[in-house]
C-alpha cells in the first residue's frame, strides 16, 4: 500500500513535469488532436517559440557534412597523445532532413552533428555554448572517463545542464579504449531532436587496422517529424496507452527519402513544408578496396537490422571492443550500440542498396507514414550516378519475431578474457507498471522510477558525502573494487538496450524467462564484452563488471521514451574516492542557475 501511494505520488510529479513541457492539455485527447493542437502551439521545452526562418529548397542540405563520415587519410593514427580541440555551440534551426521542415536542436548548424575523431590516450577539450532555451548536457558515449566522472554529461547525475547563453567546457582523457561511439545530449529528450554525432577512437593496437583501406561511419536513426517533447508528453499521458510513438522515418548519415503525401497519415500530422525530392545517402566505393563500415544506432527507439546487398559483412568490432571476424548477412543493431564491418568492394561495378530495416515486431503501433526500410546506396566508381538501385536484398534469412542481439556467442572478443569471477551479485528487475487510476506505464528498476533531479546531481550529493538519495534516484552503493554480476530480469513485452556509463561489461548469460541461480547457463570463457546490451523480452540477462571506476554510473534503457519514464539505476562506485573527487567549481556553479 505504502509502494502505491509513492508511486502515486511520483506519477503526479511526472505529469506535472509533462503538462509543463508543452502547456497543452493531454488527458482526453487521442493522439491526432495532441499533434494537430502542437502544430498550432509552438511553446514547448527545449524549443524557442520563435524560430528561424525555414531553410529554403531541401536538395542543398547545407546542414548535412557527408565528406564527414568518410575518414581522412590525412589523420594519423599514432600511440603518441594530442590534444583535440572543440568549439561548439548548440542552437535551434528549422531544417529537412528528409524533406519536411522542423524544428531541430543542432550543434554548429549540422545535423548529424561534428566528428570526433582522436587517437588513444588523446586529451579531448569541447567547449560547449548553449544557445537554446533549456539547460543542456553532452555524454560521450562510452567513454570510461577513469577519474573524470564528472566529465560525463549525464544530467541530474554527474551534471546539472549547462543553462542557456552559458559555456562550459568539457575535458577528458581517452586511455585505453579505442573504436567506435558516439556522443549526444543527456538532458530531457533532446538529442532526439538533433544532438548527436560519431565519435571515433583510433589506435595503433587496434586488431584489424590492416584490415581494410577506407573507413567510413553509417549512423542509423529514427526519425520523427514532431519534436520530442511533444511525443515524451503524448507518451507520458493516458493517450498512448503505454505504446510508444513510432517513427515517421529513418535517416542514414542524417538523410533519407520522405513521400510527402503521407505526412496527414502520420499519427503525429505536422503539415508543415515539405519537399518529396530529399536525397538519400550514397557512399562511393572503389572496386577493389576493403571498407571498414562503423555501424552507429543513434536513434531513440527502432531496433534496425543493417545489410547491403550483395556484400557480405565481416563484423569486426561491438561497441568499442574488437571481435574475431565473424561473416553476416543482416546485422541486428539496437539504439545506443556499434558495429563495425569489413565489407569488400568486390562486386560488379554498378549501384546497390543499403538497408536499415527496422524491426516492426518491436512496436506497438503502426505509423501509416513509416516506410520501415530505410535505404541508402553505395555507388561505385564508374557506375551511373543515382538515387536507386536494382539489387534485392538478401532472402535467406528468416526474419525475427523479437528484438535480439546478434547472439552473443557469435561474438568473440579478438583479445580473450575471462569473465572474472563474481564477488557481488546485483538483482535487478525491470518493469513497466501502470498506476491503475491514471493509466499511464512508468519504467521501474526494482520498486524505483526515476526522475532527474533538478538543480542538483548524485555525484555532487555523492561527492559530499551523502549515501541517501531522493526516492526517485536508486542508487546501488558498491564500496570496493571487485567483480559484480548484475542479474537483470526483464518483465516487460518489450526489448531494452541497456547502456552501463563508464564501462565494458561481460556479457555472461541471457535466455528466456527469469534467472534461475545455478540452472541457468553462464559462459565466464572470454564473453562479449560490450557497453549496451538488449534485455530480451520476458527474459533475463547475466553482466559482469569490475567495479574499478569512481563515480555515479547510470544503467538505463537506452529507448528514450523509456528513460523519460524511468527506466534508470545508478551505481555509486567507490564513494570513498568519489568523495574526494575535485569537481571543477563552475560545474557545481551550474545547478544554481
Ligand atoms: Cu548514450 Cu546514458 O547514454
Amino acid at each position: 500500500m505504502a509502494l502505491l501511494i509513492r508511486k502515486v505520488f511520483l506519477f503526479g510529479a511526472i505529469l506535472t513535469a509533462a503538462l509543463q513541457v508543452t502547456s497543452i492539455t493531454l488527458p482526453n485527447l487521442n493522439r491526432r488532436q495532441a499533434a494537430t493542437s502542437v502544430v498550432t502551439s509552438s511553446a514547448s521545452d527545449s524549443f524557442a517559440s520563435a524560430d528561424v526562418p525555414s531553410v529554403g529548397a531541401t536538395p542543398a542540405q547545407s546542414w548535412n557534412h557527408p565528406g564527414q563520415f568518410h575518414l581522412s587519410k590525412n589523420f594519423t593514427i599514432t600511440a603518441t597523445p594530442n590534444t583535440r580541440y572543440y568549439d561548439w555551440t548548440i542552437s535551434q534551426k528549422t531544417i529537412a532532413p528528409d524533406g519536411l521542415e522542423r524544428p531541430m536542436l543542432l550543434v554548429n548548424g549540422m545535423f548529424p552533428g561534428p566528428l570526433i575523431e582522436a587517437n588513444t590516450g588523446d586529451r579531448i577539450v569541447v567547449k560547449v555554448t548553449n544557445s537554446l532555451v533549456n539547460g543542456t548536457a553532452i555524454h560521450w558515449h562510452g567513454m570510461f572517463q577513469n577519474g573524470t566522472n564528472w566529465m560525463d554529461g549525464s544530467g541530474g547525475v554527474t551534471q546539472c545542464p549547462i543553462p542557456p547563453g552559458q559555456s562550459f567546457t568539457y575535458n577528458f582523457t581517452v586511455p585505453q579504449q579505442w573504436g567506435t561511439y558516439w556522443w549526444h545530449a543527456h538532458a530531457a529528450s533532446q538529442y532526439v531532436d538533433g544532438i548527436v554525432g560519431p565519435f571515433v577512437i583510433h589506435s595503433p593496437d587496434e586488431a584489424h587496422l590492416k584490415q581494410y583501406d577506407e573507413d567510413v561511419i553509417v549512423m542509423l536513426s529514427d526519425y520523427y517529424h514532431t519534436p520530442s517533447p511533444t511525443l515524451v508528453s503524448w507518451y507520458l499521458s493516458p493517450a498512448s496507452d503505454g505504446s510508444e510513438p513510432v517513427p515517421d522515418n529513418g535517416l542514414i548519415n542524417g538523410r533519407n527519402f520522405f513521400n510527402c503525401t503521407l505526412d496527414p497519415v502520420s499519427l503525429f500530422p505536422t503539415h508543415a513544408p515539405c519537399h518529396s525530392n530529399a536525397p538519400r545517402s550514397v557512399f562511393d566505393f572503389q572496386p577493389g578496396l576493403r571498407y571498414r563500415i562503423r555501424i552507429i544506432n543513434a536513434g531513440s527507439f527502432a531496433d534496425f537490422q543493417f545489410s547491403m546487398d550483395n556484400h557480405t559483412l565481416s563484423v569486426i568490432e561491438a561497441d568499442g571492443v574488437d571481435m574475431q571476424p565473424v561473416e553476416v548477412n543482416r546485422i541486428p543493431i539496437h539504439v545506443g550500440q556499434r558495429y563495425s564491418a569489413i565489407v569488400k568492394a568486390n562486386q560488379k561495378v554498378d549501384n546497390y542498396w543499403i538497408r536499415a530495416q527496422m524491426n516492426l515486431n518491436c512496436f506497438n503501433e503502426e505509423n501509416p507514414a513509416l516506410d520501415a526500410s530505410v535505404k541508402a546506396l553505395v555507388h561505385y566508381a564508374g557506375a551511373p550516378a543515382s538515387q536507386s538501385a536494382s539489387s534485392t536484398d538478401w532472402a535467406d534469412e528468416a526474419w525475427p519475431g523479437r528484438c535480439l542481439d546478434l547472439e552473443a556467442r557469435m561474438l568473440k572478443p579478438f583479445i580473450a578474457r575471462d569473465a572474472p569471477t563474481a564477488d557481488v551479485q546485483v538483482i535487478l528487475d525491470m518493469s513497466f507498471q501502470k498506476i491503475t487510476k491514471k493509466r499511464v506505464s512508468l519504467g521501474y528498476v526494482n520498486e524505483t522510477s526515476w526522475v532527474p533531479l533538478k538543480k542538483a546531481a548524485t555525484l555532487f550529493q555523492a561527492n559530499k558525502g551523502k549515501i541517501k538519495f531522493a526516492a526517485s534516484q536508486f542508487v546501488i552503493t558498491l564500496n570496493q573494487t571487485q567483480t559484480v554480476e548484475l542479474v537483470v530480469n526483464n518483465y516487460d513485452e518489450g526489448s531494452h538496450p541497456f547502456h552501463l556509463h563508464g564501462h565494458q561489461v561481460y556479457v555472461v548469460g541471457e535466455g528466456k524467462g527469469r534467472y534461475i541461480p545455478g540452472e541457468s547457463p553462464l559462459n565466464t570463457f572470454n564473453p562479449l564484452r560490450r557497453d549496451t546490451v538488449t534485455l530480451q523480452t520476458f527474459g533475463y540477462t547475466v553482466l559482469r563488471f569490475v567495479n574499478d571506476n569512481p563515480g555515479m554510473w547510470p544503467f538505463h534503457c537506452h529507448i528514450n521514451p523509456h528513460l523519460d519514464a524511468g527506466l534508470m539505476v545508478q551505481f555509486l562506485s567507490l564513494p570513498s574516492a568519489v568523495k574526494a573527487f575535485k569537481i571543477p567549481a563552475e560545474l557545481k556553479k551550474m545547478c544554481a542557475a
